[in-house]
């Protein structure tokens, strides 16, 4: 394998990453970011993120000189000191919001581009990795108009709380570019990892990204709807999903119904990929539905709620399990337990939670929610205890013990996690999803 000199620009989940990774894989990797302070922090070993494994990657690839931490694109791309080798890839790891009506906003993209357009060193490869509308490779080539400079998409896959495992153990890497050298450069990055390589166009490269998000956020519509069904028809939507998964072209992975699907991903992706859609004149109607489908799925838990503490949930007092997106993460963005508390709270309840992610109120997320370090707060005085995300640490705790300070024993569980025969010796109601 070739050893590269590679800088990553953005140093969020995918930037970190992709950098702590690639650095384990032997290349030499400066990674910029415009936070200073979060710099400081890196070069200090001390990893801002919640994400199993990274931070000892970070510390392992600082420790043997692959892995730098710079303020500002242009000094990643600068020369380091003289005996530095000039930088041969540059990969785009900075975010793409929802922007206006759903589409991705490629203010930092482009930003970056008019950074380093005249510091690129000749003939290198600039790939990008964030999730960005098809063409995107094509405008970056513009916008940085170097004939000498490659542009490739090269998407991730990456789960929040299992990155790393992610990316040193990926189902396959795909890799566009119009230019196929550049294309097998890049691929060559990943040679060690032995995983299934797709070389084909940029365009294919970007829309794999969307496809996928898409296709998984569609998958787990449908499993929230099907859950809705076996309700009314008194089927086990558990036993419904097992017996689907054991065919093979279906799969057990993604099927667990729950309170909506969100993360920083699926609903930017499922968003963007609509308006997309909507500019090339094509009526997704499948994709409106999976939207749709997950918009009423908080709506479904609040019902459920409602019902468990006795019709209205004016001055009800209810203990959260769970606020982040999902388990094993730090990570509150458009989590779908933060949309059941709001939509709890508007209709007045007293809300409390307790996250083993999560230990503090953070301003513009949690507002209204007390948020405790402990269980037992939670629970003391509850009108009903409602999981909201799947921390396996939910199933161990001391249901008797909770049920004894709790002022009702009703659990509301929006993510099947619990056992209810565990639940019901301890004296609790048990409400899940898709079953009785
Ligand atoms: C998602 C994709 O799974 C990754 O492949 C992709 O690389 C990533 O987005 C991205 O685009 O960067 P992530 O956002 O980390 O990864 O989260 P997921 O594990 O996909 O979960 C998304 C949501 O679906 C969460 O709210 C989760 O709780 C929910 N979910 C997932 C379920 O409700 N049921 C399931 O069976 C699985």
């Amino acid at each position: 394998m070739f050893v590269r000199r590679i800088a990553v620009i953005g140093t969020g989940y995918v930037g970190l990453t992709t950098g702590a990774c690639l650095a384990s894989l032997g290349h030499d990797v400066v990674c910029a970011d415009v936070d200073e302070q979060k710099i400081a922090k890196l070069r200090r070993g001390e990893v801002p993120i919640l994400e199993p494994g990274l931070a000892e990657l970070v510390t392992e690839g600082m420790a043997a000189g692959r892995l730098k931490f710079v303020v500002g694109a242009r000094n990643a791309i600068a020369p380091q000191g003289d005996s530095d080798d000039p930088i041969e890839v540059v990969f785009l790891c900075v975010p793409t919001p929802m922007g206006e009506g759903g589409a991705a906003d490629l203010a930092a993209v482009e930003a970056v581009a008019h950074e380093v357009r005249d510091l690129l060193p000749r003939g290198c490869v600039v790939v990008n990795k964030s999730t960005v509308p098809v063409g995107t490779a094509a405008r970056t080539k513009q916008l940085l108009g170097r004939r000498d400079v490659a542009v490739v998409s090269n998407p991730e896959f990456l789960r929040e709380g299992s990155a790393v495992h992610d990316f040193l153990n990926p189902d396959r890497i795909v890799v566009g570019c119009d230019q196929q050298d550049a294309a097998e450069r890049v691929a060559a990055l990943y040679s060690r990892l032995g995983a299934p390589t797709l070389l084909t166009d940029a365009a294919s490269s970007e829309m794999v990204k969307y496809a996928a998000n898409c296709f998984l956020a569609m998958k787990l519509s449908y499993v929230n709807a099907m859950a809705e069904l076996c309700e009314r028809l008194g089927a086990d939507v558990h036993e419904v999903t097992e017996g689907m998964g054991y065919d093979r072209r279906i799969g057990q992975a993604f099927l667990k119904p729950g309170p909506g699907w969100g993360g920083s991903c699926l609903p930017k992706d499922t968003h963007a990929l609509m308006q997309i859609s909507e500019a090339a004149g094509f009526d997704f109607a499948l994709l409106t539905a999976s939207l749709e489908t997950n918009e009423r799925q908080s709506g479904r838990m609040v019902d459920k709620v409602r019902a468990a503490v006795g019709g209205s949930l004016a001055n009800k007092r209810i203990g959260l399990l769970g606020l982040t997106f999902k388990a094993g993460t730090d990570d509150l963005r458009d989590s779908p337990a933060l949309t059941v508390a709001a939509a709890l709270r508007a209709e007045g309840a007293e809300l409390s939670a307790y996250d083993p992610g999560c230990s503090g109120e953070v301003p513009g997320m949690t507002d209204g929610i007390t948020v405790a370090d402990e269980v037992t707060a939670i629970a003391k005085d509850a009108d009903a205890i409602v999981v909201l995300t799947e921390w396996p640490e939910f199933r161990a705790l001391d249901w008797p013990a909770l049920a004894k300070v709790a002022a009702n024993r009703t659990v509301v569980d929006t993510r099947n996690l619990l056992d209810p025969d565990v639940l019901r010796r301890a004296g609790f109601s048990w409400v899940g999803v898709g079953c009785r």
